[in-house]
């Protein structure tokens, strides 16, 4: 059975429209936990958009699952994260202009297999995020990665049959590909709950991170309490 990373940066990215406190995403990772979630995904970004470090210490000290941290590769997140050890980092590309992280991970980074190693022998596992390319998975695999994130994004933005069949039959060949290394088989981006049921069903992939249209379908499954409750409130 797969299992199912809650990505709870959106709830940050709520948050820090106001700079406040609410809604917390401690909160919303206990909930996520306490519904089946396996594993608590965040990424901190350089700038600080959304998750905060007081969140990655927060959330190491209380989840009772896995934490997953998504960063880029740079000397104060790499710092942060022999810190705090998360069980696992993903690493992913990272542009501030960017809304969101855009495609895999270029493999051939200065030092990017030194760096892996940092991580790795404070006991971290180290996943790359990278497009469904088998090039990039035999180069994962040189790389000494404990698994592979497949960027699903392309996936998820196909606009045709033809399009999605073709973006499933690479997201196919290179979860096969990673699996036959012996590196785990990870996959996120722009999953939702109709384009997750084709990914599960090639019953290969053993994780999957998803945030977006998790967090999207709560506020509507919530709204509807939210609103009744302030009402009773007022009369
Ligand atoms: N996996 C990785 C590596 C990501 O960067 C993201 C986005 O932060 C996700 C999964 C989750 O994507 P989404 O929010 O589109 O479900």
């Amino acid at each position: 059975m797969a299992e199912l990373g809650i990505n709870v940066d959106h709830i940050a990215t709520l948050r820090q429209a106001r700079m406040g406190l609410e809604p917390d995403p401690l909160y919303a990772a206990m909930i996520a936990e306490q519904n089946g979630a396996d594993q608590i995904t965040i990424h901190l970004r350089e700038d600080r958009r959304h998750i905060q470090l007081r969140d990655l210490k927060l959330l190491k000290s209380t989840i009772q699952t896995r934490l997953n941290l998504e960063m880029a590769l740079t000397t104060e997140i790499i710092a942060i994260a022999k810190t705090i050890k998360p069980n696992t980092v993903t690493i992913v590309p990272e542009r501030r202009e960017e809304l969101t992280t855009e495609g895999g991970l270029n493999l051939k980074i200065k030092h990017l297999d030194q760096r892996m190693k940092e991580l790795q022998e404070v006991g971290i596992e180290v996943s790359l995020f990278i497009e469904p390319d088998i090039e990039m998975i035999r180069s994962a695999e040189r790389l000494k990665a404990d698994a592979v994130e497949i960027h699903t994004g392309n996936y998820a933005n196909a606009k045709n049959i033809n399009d999605i069949d073709q973006q499933l039959s690479k997201i196919s060949k290179a979860a096969k590909a990673v699996k036959s290394t012996g590196m785990r088989v990870v996959a996120g981006h722009g999953l939702n709950y109709h384009n997750i049921i084709p990914l599960v069903n090639l019953k290969i992939i053993e994780e999957f991170n998803i945030g977006h249209s998790i967090i999207s379908r709560a506020v509507f499954s919530g709204l509807a309490e939210a609103v009744s409750t302030m009402k009773k409130i007022i009369s």
